[in-house]
């Protein structure tokens, strides 16, 4: 893959300096229709739309003017990503020993679900209609939308104006997706990205708040943005707190399941530390672990990246019911595992068996299951001996189902404009192109396909 890297003093050059007015396409034939759009957008200090420029030397000024600290290494680099977005994340330069902390963010510059809820007092019709479409698990992200979009409003009298405007305008998660990205995706990954993008409709509860503009209330594209901002950039800050915020900085660490090498904490004021979990050698990647280490489609999803650093991920197998035995037979996206190195987890195997035995010999079905619960492997081994045939033949047909759905999927691509590994991803108004996910994804099912053959199951 060919990744334009920027050299590190990139960020002081002047071409990245001012945030650029916004220039519609002329060409866009729906240009006539978003004028009125573009219009207001051009009031915010912060350009919401896609094709803003990210401002990254003003937010570093603006970093240490407002007491952010880092170490001397702590650098953000800049690549172009395959869609020419430019992608920001922070390296060290140096080199770290275990512990050492890297980075400081004081209290005021967090971006705070709770700040948000004190500042604007709680606003209990937004909570109700939040609850009555089952979204009462995200109360907290919604105030943190509301803050930004308040921030958005005031502008340059905002002190995250500067953050703000470094930050991606471009999306490639299932929120940002249309109904023909969804229609290209394998069936899991297509219901969470459609979850997704349910959500940012159902945290989109405008009315009842009264400290919002009508024009702020209005723009869709700014809703857009915070909610993308509070989601992608947001974290639980796991100090017991139950706060879910922003700490601008050091959300510029990236992801890695297996091998991060940084992690936050809170001092008792609430300012926040970035401090190594290991020796962190000179030009390394920070990278922080931001969950689901098991679950790609659901970093895609949610952050619009292919976690190409996850050890396994889910099968798949999405039952149309799951009953408790299946629960404690362990069928979860948790367990249900593929591991990239072509290992199938034994829950995947007892899952299939129990399916089967449910169809075919209800007693002994049960034999299994209980076997399973007493801890009884002897039993349960001699049972997956006797149905291999079965499981192993299962298992095929699930790869082979998956295999076709993604290559008839992929087909939908126009293969003569687009580089080869799309599976295609289209975003808002306009048809673009990424490519991402279909290949990584087919060969782990390949791998997976032929251990199987080679290999009757025998779990422990
Ligand atoms: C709100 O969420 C529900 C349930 O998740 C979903 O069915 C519905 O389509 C969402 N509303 C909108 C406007 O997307
Ligand atoms: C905002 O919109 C509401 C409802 O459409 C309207 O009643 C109100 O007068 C508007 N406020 C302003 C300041 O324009």
């Amino acid at each position: 893959m060919t990744q334009r890297v920027f050299p590190l003093a990139a960020f002081s050059s002047s071409t990245l300096l001012a945030t650029q007015a916004f220039t519609p396409s002329a060409v866009s034939p729906r240009t006539r229709f978003r004028v009125q759009s573009i219009l207001f957008e051009s009031d915010l200090a912060t350009d919401v739309s896609e094709g803003a420029q990210r401002d990254i030397a003003s937010f570093e000024a603006w970093a240490s003017d407002y007491g952010i600290q880092r170490s001397e290494g702590f650098q953000l680099v800049g690549q172009e990503d395959i869609s020419s977005n430019l992608d920001v994340s922070a390296i060290t330069t140096g080199d770290i020993s275990a512990g050492e902390c890297v980075l400081y963010v004081p209290q005021e510059l967090i971006l705070s679900s709770y700040g948000a809820m004190e500042q604007f007092g709680r606003l209990d019709e937004a909570e109700a209609l939040l609850t009555q479409n089952g979204y009462e698990g995200s109360i907290r992200e919604y105030y943190l939308i509301l803050k930004i979009l308040k921030e958005l409003e005031l502008g340059q009298e905002s002190p995250w104006t500067a953050y703000f405007n470094s930050l991606p305008r471009f999306y490639s998660n299932g929120a940002s997706m249309t109904p023909f990205c969804y229609s290209c995706l394998p069936p899991y990954a297509a219901k969470i990205c459609k979850d997704e993008r349910a959500r940012l409709n159902n945290l989109s509860v405008k009315r009842v708040v009264p400290f919002l503009s009508n024009d702020t209330k209005g723009n869709t594209k700014a809703w857009k943005f915070a909610y993308n901002l509070a989601y992608t950039r947001g974290f639980d800050a796991s100090d017991g707190s139950n706060e879910y915020c922003i700490v601008p900085m050091a959300d510029y660490c990236n992801h890695h399941s297996t091998e991060s090498n940084v992690e936050m904490a809170f001092d008792d004021f609430g300012n926040c530390y970035v401090h190594a979990t290991r020796d962190v050698p000179a030009n390394t990647p920070l990278l922080l672990n931001y969950g689901e280490s098991y679950n790609p489609s659901f970093l895609l999803a949610r952050y619009g990246f292919l976690d190409e650093s996850s050890p396994a991920s889910f099968c798949k197998i999405l039952p149309s019911h799951v009953s408790n035995e299946m629960k404690d037979l362990g069928y979860s996206h948790e367990t249900m595992l593929f591991y990239h190195n072509g290992e199938v987890a034994e829950e995947v195997w007892d899952h299939l068996l129990y399916v089967i035995l449910g169809e075919t010999d209800v007693d002994m079905q049960q034999m299994f299951y209980q076997a399973h619960m007493a801890g009884d492997y002897e039993t349960k081994s001699s049972i997956h001996s006797q149905y291999s045939g079965q499981t192993v033949q299962g298992l095929i047909e699930h790869i082979d189902t998956f295999l076709l759905d993604l290559d008839a999927k992929s087909s939908k691509v126009n293969y003569d404009a687009q580089p080869p590994r799309v599976v295609c991803w289209a975003f808002n108004d306009e048809f673009q192109w990424q490519m991402s996910f279909s290949f990584e994804f087919a060969h782990l099912w390949l791998l997976i396909r032929f251990n199987t053959y080679s290999k009757i199951p025998m779990p422990k």
